[in-house]
């Protein structure tokens, strides 16, 4: 298990960085706040070409000069200065009295093969599969429609699987940002009281796979949409866990597996309305034993001016699927439309929390 912080510690550092955001704001002239703002694209671009280049593997065995970096990634070593000088500004890497550029504490989750590498991540949201969508942010909130229907030409689903490249790209990423909150899960639930264990939209399995590490004993299934399905063996394999595993190709609008005692679905709901996240519940809860629960993993938008990821979290499900994230009333609502009653809502120290619930056993 992850050693982590102890809980109130985390919530004062993140209470102290609040603050300190909001009197960096407040200590600058608002045009050259709402300056810094407009420009984070910079930042977002910047680090993405860093990424794509390897820039940060070159680096891993020490600092290189600019034009030592150039000759191994390939590429115009003039430009290649001005990209690590615009990236040591923002705190990836540094440069040194020599004029050498090495790797800060940031930089390094920027190498691949790592076990703690955030490049899936940041590959994925500097794409411009990803970065056009969040420019036409506006058609999404003038037509409630997702723009990236608009820009990409199709929905974000056929979009995935008619490029390869990109689904690639967006499945590891996602596989990484299921292991990035795991240690805060695995801390706060105790997946040990069950037996079966169902991820319903599981992805590559990756959290099924951390989930049965933490539960010795308990069997998994997985369900998918089919296109993932041998990417998810693969996966479940390597981790060790394939012999305990099954997986069932199929939709959660239509299927689920009947066997389980424990029913995860990790940040899937936020990929819709509540019309169709009623549907899938419902759909759920057809198919599960009386007495299984369900357990979301989701964002939980806080009241007021709080800061949390969720916000933003919430307009890149606008943007991309027509999605939304939720506050607790909001689950409990939709938890109750689809005949489940919400039980607890057990936070983490990061930014997913758990939402538990179990069927209500009526009719719908
Ligand atoms: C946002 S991802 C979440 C993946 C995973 N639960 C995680 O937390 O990393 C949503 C997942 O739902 C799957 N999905 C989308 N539509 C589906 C459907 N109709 N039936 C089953 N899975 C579906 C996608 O393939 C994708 O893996």
């Amino acid at each position: 298990m992850t050693r982590l912080p102890p809980a109130r510690v985390v919530r004062a550092a993140t209470t102290l960085r609040t603050a300190l955001q909001s009197l960096t704001q407040r200590m600058a002239p608002p045009e050259v706040c709402l300056l810094e703002l407009a420009s984070g694209f910079m930042a977002t671009q910047a680090v993405y070409a860093a990424a794509r280049l390897g820039i940060a593997d070159v680096l891993a065995n020490g600092p290189l000069a600019a034009h030592d970096v150039a000759a191994e990634v390939g590429s115009d070593p003039d430009p290649t200065y001005r990209l690590l000088r615009a990236c040591a500004g923002f705190g990836i890497f540094r440069e040194d009295p020599q004029g050498r550029f090495g790797l800060t504490p940031v930089a390094e989750r920027l190498r691949s093969g790592t076990s703690d590498s955030m490049l899936p991540v940041v590959l994925m949201l500097g794409d411009s599969a990803y970065q056009g969508p969040w420019g036409q942010l506006a058609h999404s909130v003038e037509t409630g429609m997702p723009s990236a229907e608009k820009v990409l030409g199709m929905p974000m689903w056929d979009y995935v699987d008619e490029h390869p490249g990109f689904a690639a790209t967006f499945n590891d990423a996602m596989t990484r940002l299921s292991a990035l909150d795991w240690p805060t899960v695995e801390v706060a639930y105790d997946f040990t009281r069950y037996s079966t264990i169902v991820d319903i939209g599981g992805g590559h399995g990756q959290l099924l796979a951390l989930i049965l590490g933490a539960a010795p004993s308990a069997k998994g299934v997985l369900q998918e949409r089919e296109a993932l399905v041998g990417d998810a063996e693969k996966h479940l394999r390597a981790a060790g866990v394939l012999a305990r595993c099954r997986i069932e190709a199929g939709s959660f609008f239509e299927n689920a597996p009947s066997d389980g005692d424990l029913y995860v679905l990790r940040r899937v709901l936020h990929d819709f309305d509540d019309g169709q996240a009623t549907t899938i519940l419902a759909n759920v809860r057809r198919h599960m034993p009386s007495g299984a629960t369900l357990l979301l993993m989701e964002s939980v938008v806080p009241p007021g001016n709080t800061p949390h990821f969720a916000k933003s979290l919430d307009l890149d499900m606008m943007i991309f699927v027509g999605g939304r994230e939720r506050t607790e009333r909001e689950f409990a609502t939709l938890l109750d439309r689809a005949g489940f009653r919400m039980t607890r809502v057990v936070p983490t120290i990061s930014t997913i929390s758990l939402i538990e619930a179990i069927s209500t056993g009526g009719r719908l």
